[in-house]
This record gives structure tokens, sequence and C-alpha cells, in this order.
């Protein structure tokens, strides 16, 4: 089954949206697998943005992203790396349509509420690096035929 990794931001955390955030991949039919509140280390914010550590950004993003706790999340279901993408809207909150999450929520690309991988190789590596094995619960899902054939 296909799985993606959601961190919701330390701006999101201190707005008090964790819940609205949540709600929206639940009522889409997701299955979380697995979460956590995580102040996360540098080490483990160089290792995440290993590919943007060339970019003029990447000190204020390690260090907005160490601002605070953030909530780790594996979601699990259909399509849902790129589901969740289409959710979550543009990398820039001013480009992502009314509907998506940073659409939604936020103004600014230095603080744009939410992570979500950009593929399932991605996934894999960043669920890897965030969550030990026996940290992905696996519960068996009830209403997954209701949600898809
Ligand atoms: P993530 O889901 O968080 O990975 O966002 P993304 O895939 O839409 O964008 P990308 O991976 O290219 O960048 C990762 C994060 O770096 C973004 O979500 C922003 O928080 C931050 N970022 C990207 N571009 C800029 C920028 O031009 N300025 C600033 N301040 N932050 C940026
Ligand atoms: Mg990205």
């Amino acid at each position: 089954a296909e799985r993606t990794f959601v961190a919701v931001k330390p701006d999101a955390l201190q707005r008090r949206l964790l819940g609205d955030i949540v709600r929206r991949f639940e009522r889409k039919g997701f299955r979380l697998v697995a979460m956590k509140l995580v102040q996360a280390s540098e080490d483990l914010l160089s290792e995440h943005y290993f590919a943007l550590r060339d970019r003029p950004f990447y000190n204020h993003l390690v260090k907005y992203m160490s601002s605070g706790p953030v909530v780790a999340m594996v979601w699990q279901g259909l399509d849902v790396v790129k589901t969740a993408r289409a959710m979550i809207g543009e990398t820039n909150p001013a480009d992502s349509r009314p509907g998506t999450i940073r659409g939604d929520f936020c103004i600014e690309v230095g603080k744009n509420v939410i992570h979500g991988s950009d593929s399932i190789e991605s996934a894999r590596r960043e669920i890897s690096l965030w969550f030990r094995e026996d940290e992905l619960i696996c519960w068996e899902d009830h209403a997954e035929h209701w949600i898809h054939e």
C-alpha cells in the first residue's frame, strides 16, 4: 500500500491548526499509520532537506523547522503521495488555490504550515528517517471498502 510522510510545521502548531489539518486527511479517507510530536534536531533536518542544502534559504529553513515542535505523520491510501500534495497546494502559498491547506491557512513560502513528500521514493526515505519500523502501526481499516473498490 502506498504511504506518504507529512509534517505539520512549527507555525501551524503555534497557530493551533493541527486539528484542522489532520481532519482533512482523515475525512479524505486516508489511513493514519503513524503520528508523533517531535522537536526536530538540526541533524535530522539536514538529512531531511539534504537536496536543498545549497539553496540561499536553507539556514533560514532549518531554523524555522527547529523553532518549535512539528507533528510527523504517515498516511496510507490509494495514490496518497500525489493526492496529499494536491491537498497541500503549491510551495508558495500565494500560488495555492483556496481549498488547499496552504491556500487556506497561510500567505508566505517561509511559513507554509505543512510538508508532504514529493514522490514515492522521497516518501520511503522520509518515513524511514523520521520513524522507526515499530512506530508504523498496521491496523485493519473497516471503512476501506466504503472508500475504494
Ligand atoms: P515541502 O513539502 O515542505 O518539502 O515543500 P515543497 O516540496 O512544496 O517545497 P521544497 O521541497 O522545494 O522546499 C521545502 C521547503 O523549503 C518549503 O516548503 C518552504 O518551507 C521552504 N522554501 C522553499 N523555497 C523557499 C524560498 O524561496 N524561501 C524560503 N524562505 N523558504 C523556501
Ligand atoms: Mg519538498
